[in-house]
């Protein structure tokens, strides 16, 4: 079956940096593939990629970019603009990056559907306040009248979330989704998002930093490390048997796999992320690794360890 979403081979750089590095994940109908890696990693700029929203200064390049098997790399900017926010859709880690401060929420929001489907002002406003309330957000009429600035970041990350669902898009990129929201909200919002992929078979790209949410929605997780997924394996693969020293890193914090607490951030590993500038050879995390030695200043080998596990390093498999 062709996957919902393919990248292979995604580069990014910005100037002399290189911010992504031949980057590959695919997202499947009715998966959630989760992105996880410390900041500066290159998680957001991968999904911005997909949705061709880079500032006018990034270079993109893959070997493959594509929605539902058809290429975005070569998709004019009108084709581009159909799919964004129809088929595909994604909640910005900043809510006010989607938000217009001149637009009330409701026109924002009824515009996106009325714009892809040519549905009626009525039909928009009703699927707008009722997808308010599915968000968890009270006196959904008063707020589809009130302008970004009059909400609080709790509630702008909520009309974010209801506006990416307007057309019920079926790939759905949420970068750091529920940051700013309590836990109940947080817990509200996954439970639906996982009814919608139930119900409509939606494929979601979930980038966060909480390995609860990890742990409790996602299939598949990719790891990523100075712009390259360095691992990727089916969720309890990966907590169970985690091979690359990075992963190994984040995930010490976790006592005991499948035991895993709400709100349990990612272990922290001594050191920074490098920047990384083009030509860059080697194992980027060589610097924190406690297992580094010369060869990881050369070429790193990619291992299978199963057919759905890989990991970068030069570790034996
Ligand atoms: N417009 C830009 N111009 C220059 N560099 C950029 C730009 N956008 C991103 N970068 C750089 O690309 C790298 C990856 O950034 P990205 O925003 O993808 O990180 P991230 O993994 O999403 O981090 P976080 O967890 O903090 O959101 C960083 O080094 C960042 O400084
Ligand atoms: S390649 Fe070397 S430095 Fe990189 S993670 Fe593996 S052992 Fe550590
Ligand atoms: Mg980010």
């Amino acid at each position: 079956m062709t996957a919902l979403l393919e990248i292979e081979q995604l580069q990014v750089s910005f100037g002399s940096t290189a911010a992504v590095r031949g980057a590959s994940l695919s997202v499947a109908r009715g998966e959630t593939h989760c992105l996880v890696g410390e900041s500066g990693c290159g998680k957001s700029v991968t999904a911005l990629s997909v949705m061709n929203l880079l500032a006018p200064n990034a270079r993109r390049s893959a070997k493959r970019l594509a929605f539902e098997g058809q290429d975005l790399l070569g998709l004019s900017d009108s084709g581009m603009a159909n799919l964004r926010g129809n088929a595909m859709a994604m909640i910005f880690q900043e809510p006010m990056t989607s938000l217009n401060p001149a637009y009330t929420v409701g026109s924002q929001m009824t515009e996106v559907l009325r714009r892809h489907k040519r549905a009626s002002q009525r039909a928009a406003t009703d699927r707008a306040a009722d997808l308010l309330a599915r968000v968890g957000i009270t006196a959904p009429g008063l707020r589809l009248g009130q302008f970004p600035h009059q909400l609080s970041g709790g509630l702008r990350q909520r009309v974010m979330i209801a506006m990416a669902l307007m057309c019920e898009p079926r790939l759905l990129i949420a970068d750091e989704p529920t940051t700013a929201l309590d836990v109940t909200v947080q817990a509200q919002i996954l439970r639906l998002l996982s009814r919608l992929q139930r119900d409509l078979g939606l494929g979601m790209l979930l980038i966060t930093h909480d390995l609860g949410i990890v742990a409790r929605v996602a299939h598949r997780v990719s790891v990523m490390y100075a712009g390259e997924v360095v691992e990727s394996a089916p969720t309890a693969e990966l907590f169970a048997n985690p091979r690359h020293p990075y992963t190994q890193g984040l995930l010490r914090c976790v006592p005991v796999p499948g035991r895993i607490k709400r709100d349990e951030p990612l272990g922290s590993i001594p050191g920074t992320v490098p920047r990384i500038a083009p030509g860059f050879a080697g194992c980027a995390f060589r610097e924190r690794c406690a297992f580094a030695d010369e060869s990881c200043s050369s070429a790193i080998p990619r291992h299978r360890p199963s057919a759905a596990h890989d990991f970068l390093c030069r570790l034996p498999a």
